[in-house]
């Protein structure tokens, strides 16, 4: 090895030479002569001789040729046209180790003539400051490289978390990746779940039926114990419930009539007794001859069919399990019936969290854009927005999940400080990404539609600069899969 470190042409044997650095240089970005294989994305390092080994990454890389349009049309007819061609590659500078644990980006550029290596595994570590620490939650590996990257769980729990991608895209699978951290490292935690997929955090990966080392600590309830067997039931009391609540579960959500009517129902029950099922509103709408109640008669006994009302409802200690995953499995419960349970539920762990009477928790929304979407509302935005706004004081967070950024209330998204990154190709939904997200370069923004299934741009969380990710296998068995086929026989 060349120990001379103060001239460009400082040389290292033993790592893999791509090229030496041309024309302009900035202390941002450099350009290198490509002379081996490289491909965008990758992390090279180049020697500085103020700052030792300088690692930056591979933007672009782009062919010149001086082929000319006339010459192409010669080629086209048959004929061999001598032309020259050369590859660069476009780079940015990522930082240098500061000796301190941190990341310290160049005052100075590199000097052309410099030459560029691919990175070794030992700088992009020491460099990212990617540990092993036994307190990290452990996400998957650098994209392309073996090195693990941890995340910093009391950091991602500072504030809110989000996971964006089309459908497809890898959100459940990563989310069942953090669940699993958050077991490992017994964090609280309960999932609002409308397609049921997170019970299977139950069972080992592959189809074996094997149970998973987390089986004991995974508590589920749903809505609908028929449609979800394994599942213990869901129950509110019915007494706790007001008209208007009542009617949002119907049809008529919006009358007039039909919600004075049944207000009036409603006092004659509570006149007669405190402790009534929803069975006794119905038998006394039968005294009514009014005709708008028959209607709502009907309904109001569907949904008394569902079980989903008892005297007795869930309490809240029984959902916010110290230490354990508790999923409320919504499969087959209607929108309606979903948005005013997901306020009842979280309205209630709000208020007992500010007491202290259950511990910190996480609270994970799938389809996150119905719970709370950025037009229109539903029974949920409003408990939502205010957790997203004050739930952290109180050791409350949400991870939100959804494939449609740009319809998620914006103050909600932009609440979530760490943030996962995958697969997107809607433009309102990258924009919706871009406003939400700091420190969102350019280059990432152009990377999102191009992202394979299972990587991410894991952003926050500790990192010190957004990272590509490959998503870890995961060690339970992912339930995601037939959603958004089920039309396909
Ligand atoms: N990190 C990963 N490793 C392996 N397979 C993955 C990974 N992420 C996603 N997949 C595959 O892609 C499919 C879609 O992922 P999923 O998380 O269900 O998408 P989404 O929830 O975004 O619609 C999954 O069924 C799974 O097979
Ligand atoms: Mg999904």
């Amino acid at each position: 090895m060349n120990d001379s470190a103060n001239f460009a042409g400082y040389q290292a044997d033993d790592i893999e030479f791509l090229g030496i650095v041309f024309g302009p240089v900035g202390s941002y970005e450099f350009r290198f002569a490509v002379t081996a294989s490289v491909e965008r994305n990758e992390y090279v390092q180049v020697h500085h001789g103020a700052y030792g080994w300088l690692l930056g990454r591979v933007d672009e890389v782009r062919l010149e040729t001086d082929l000319t349009s006339e010459g192409a049309k010669k080629v086209a007819m048959g004929e061999s046209v001598a032309f020259s061609e050369e590859e660069i590659a476009q780079a940015t500078i990522v930082g240098y180790a500061d000796g301190k644990g941190g990341i310290a980006s160049p005052k100075q550029p590199v000097a052309a003539g410099s030459r560029v290596y691919r990175a070794t595994d030992e700088t992009i570590s020491s460099v990212l400051g990617l540990s092993s620490e036994a307190n990290g939650a452990r996400i998957g590996t650098l994209h392309g490289r073996a090195l693990p990257v941890q995340m910093d769980i009391e950091a991602m729990v500072q504030k809110h978390i989000s996971i964006v991608a089309k459908t497809g895209g890898g959100k459940s699978y990563l989310a069942g990746v953090l669940m699993e951290e958050m077991l490992k490292h017994s964090v609280t935690t309960l999932v609002l779940d409308p397609h049921g997929e997170y019970g299977s955090l139950r069972y080992a990966e592959g189809g074996s039926g094997q149970k998973s080392a987390f089986a004991t600590e995974v508590i589920e309830f749903a809505t609908d114990v028929e449609v979800n067997a394994q599942a213990q039931p869901l129950r509110f009391t019915c007494s706790n419930f007001s008209a208007s609540e009542l009617l949002s579960l119907t049809s008529m959500a919006e009358n007039k009539g039909a919600l004075s009517a049944l207000t009036v129902c409603l006092g004659r029950v509570k006149e007669k007794g405190q402790d009534y099922v929803i069975q006794d509103i119905i038998t006394e709408m039968e005294e009514d001859d009014n005709p708008l109640l028959s209607q709502l008669r009907k309904e109001l006994g569907a949904i008394s069919a569902m079980n989903i009302f008892s005297e007795h409802g869930t309490r809240t200690d029984q959902i916010a399990n110290p230490g354990k995953t508790t999923i409320i499995n919504f499969k087959g419960a209607t929108p309606e019936v979903q948005g005013l349970f997901a306020r009842r539920l979280l309205t209630a762990l709000f208020e007992q969290r500010k007491r202290g009477k259950i511990p910190p928790l996480l609270v994970v929304l799938e389809e996150a854009h119905n719970f709370c979407p950025q037009q229109g509302k539903t029974e949920s935005s409003r408990i939502i927005r205010t957790i997203a706004a004050e739930g952290r004081k109180f050791g409350l967070w949400i991870l939100v999940i959804t494939q449609r950024a740009a319809k998620v209330d914006k103050n909600v998204l932009s609440q979530c400080n760490t943030q996962f990154i995958l697969k997107l190709t809607n433009v309102n939904d990258i924009k919706a990404v871009a406003s939400s997200v700091e420190g969102m370069t350019a280059e990432m923004l152009q990377e999102i539609p191009r992202l394979q299934t299972g990587v991410a741009i894991a952003i926050g969380g500790g990192l010190p600069v957004p990272l590509l990710v490959d998503v870890r296998k995961r060690l339970t068995r992912h339930g995601g899969e037939s959603v958004g086929t089920s039309w396909r026989k």
